[in-house]
């Protein structure tokens, strides 16, 4: 079979296509639970949450509402240290169940920057799910109430995770081999 250079760019995977589907059934079933007679607003942080979001609302069997709020932090594998809205939500979510779903949690800067624009608004309750954490990169003392996986240090690509906005269509999330960002030498 012929290569594919986006496969050989990767060092590793870390979480294969099952191993990602078969935790989100999981996370479906426990938001399922805590939100039982509640309706959540799901609001998705674009770019990186769209295969996330695709697969996480199919698991969780309850009515619902979806929305999306672009922002933007990264420059290639350091976070700029400044977050901007790119995207504003399309609906009002005053009284609103929202629950924020987002790729990765980092610094945690981008996380409070929405968390403070978003309780602005004045929703009747926000909880946040996120596909990975990597605590390690904490500046802030901020956590998700759902975690998909909890990963070290390092910068992982694919499901949804870019570098330099490629890499999202990637089925898994790998680590990217260390010369493809830092170069030859
Ligand atoms: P934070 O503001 O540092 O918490 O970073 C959150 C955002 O940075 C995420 O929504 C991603 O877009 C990006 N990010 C952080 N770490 C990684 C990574 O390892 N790979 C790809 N994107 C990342």
């Amino acid at each position: 079979m012929e290569t594919q250079p986006l496969h050989d760019d990767m060092e590793q995977v870390l979480f294969s296509t099952e191993q990602i589907q078969e935790r989100i059934t999981a996370l479906g079933v426990q938001i399922r639970q805590d939100y039982a007679g509640k309706e959540p607003h799901l609001v998705t942080i674009l770019k990186g949450s769209i295969p996330f979001i695709a697969d996480l609302m199919r698991a969780v069997d309850v009515p619902m509402t979806l929305d999306f709020l672009g922002v933007s932090s990264y420059a290639g594998t350091q976070s700029s240290g400044e977050v901007r809205l790119t995207k504003d939500l399309d609906d009002d979510i005053e009284g609103r169940h929202v629950l924020v779903v987002e790729d990765i949690i980092d610094t945690g800067l981008t996380l409070s920057y929405v968390l403070r624009n978003l309780r602005q608004r004045m929703p009747a309750s926000v909880k946040v799910v996120t596909f990975l954490d990597k605590p390690s990169g904490r500046g802030t003392q901020i956590e998700a109430d759902y975690v998909g996986f909890t990963i070290p240090g390092g910068f992982v690509v694919g499901y949804g995770l870019d570098w330099n906005q490629r890499y999202r269509n990637l089925p898994y999330v790998g680590i990217l081999k260390r010369e493809v960002y830092a170069g030859p030498f």
